[in-house]
């Protein structure tokens, strides 16, 4: 089994999220959601886990619970402005922060798909966390062109191998 996380956080795109569901099991993947605390209210979590199978996630597990398996790989889309800077800054507040806190130095790949306005992109502290994770390996697609629709193929391809497509 190859376990992918799909970390979703609270923005628009993240309704939508039980496309890179599909397009990742069409690819193999088993998929386990994460959302934000933020992002269930963007989400069908009834839906969601329908579709996978599993529970969706968004606190960290009771101590007594069985600790969940590793993910072989993350993808992060939408990535808001929050997470995205929270991430850069080593704050692990919500359970999807905790994952990403660690994926660097567990050799997880991870990949983002932000998806914040240009407003918040000409940020200097957004620039800077951008940095900062592609020198922590962090793999960050930030596309010249809009977002709409939101490419959900393009993080899995990257995952995948296909980074052209
Ligand atoms: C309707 C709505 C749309 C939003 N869209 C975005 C967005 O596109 N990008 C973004 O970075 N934040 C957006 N936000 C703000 C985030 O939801 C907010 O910063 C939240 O704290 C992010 O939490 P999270 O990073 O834990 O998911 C939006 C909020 C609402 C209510």
């Amino acid at each position: 089994m190859t376990l992918l996380y799909a970390i979703v956080c609270a923005a628009d795109p993240a309704r939508d999220v039980g496309r890179l569901v599909t397009l990742a099991q069409e690819t193999g993947w088993t998929v386990q959601v994460v959302a934000t605390p933020s992002a269930l209210a963007f989400i069908d979590e009834t839906e969601l886990e329908h579709q996978t199978g599993r529970p969706v996630r968004s606190r960290h597990r009771h101590p007594s619970e069985p600790r969940p398996p590793r993910a072989d790989a993350i993808i992060v889309a939408p990535a808001t402005f929050n997470t995205i800077n929270k991430f850069a800054n080593g704050i692990s507040d919500t359970y999807a922060l905790g994952l990403l806190a660690e994926a660097p130095g567990l050799g997880i790949p991870v990949v983002m798909l932000p998806y914040v306005n240009a407003a918040l992109a000409s940020r200097r502290p957004f620039k800077d966390s951008l940095t900062r994770l592609r020198e922590e390996g962090i793999h960050i697609h930030t596309p010249d062109a809009d977002l709409d629709p939101y490419p959900w193929s393009l993080p899995l391809d990257i995952l995948n191998g296909r980074p052209g497509r």
